[in-house]
């Protein structure tokens, strides 16, 4: 009985990070066109690449786009970005970015 559990428990852990990986990677579909597949991009000619940033600065930079007080002279196009986020799937494709 307590292997069964333990392989019970084990499993769930699995699936629950492949769940939450397989968010962020769906919410980044979105972003490759502009950031390229690996973040390597400048997108658009400008800012700086994703890619090597930590999980903690991407959240904070697109929480500033949402709220105005992060952003260079294409900061409008990124606010309309992650207007369209939630701050959970904010986190989500932070995570999934930061582990380019
Ligand atoms: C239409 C093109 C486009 C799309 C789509 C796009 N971005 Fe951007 N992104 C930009 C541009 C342009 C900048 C630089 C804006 C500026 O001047 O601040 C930028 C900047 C950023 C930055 C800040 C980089 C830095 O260090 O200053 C982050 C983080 C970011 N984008 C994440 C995302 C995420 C996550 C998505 C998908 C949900 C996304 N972007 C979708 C064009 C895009």
């Amino acid at each position: 009985m307590k292997k069964f559990l333990i392989t019970i428990t084990f499993l769930l852990a699995v699936v629950s990070f492949a769940v939450a990986s397989a968010d962020g990677e769906a919410i980044y579909a979105k972003c490759k066109g502009c950031h390229g597949a690996d973040g390597s991009k400048k997108a658009m000619g400008t800012g700086l690449p994703l890619k090597g940033q930590s999980e903690d600065e991407l959240i904070s930079k697109l929480k500033g786009y949402k709220d105005g007080s992060y952003g260079g002279a294409k900061k409008a196009i990124m606010a309309s970005q992650a207007k369209r986020l939630s701050d959970k799937e904010i986190e989500e494709v932070s995570e999934y970015i930061s582990k380019f």
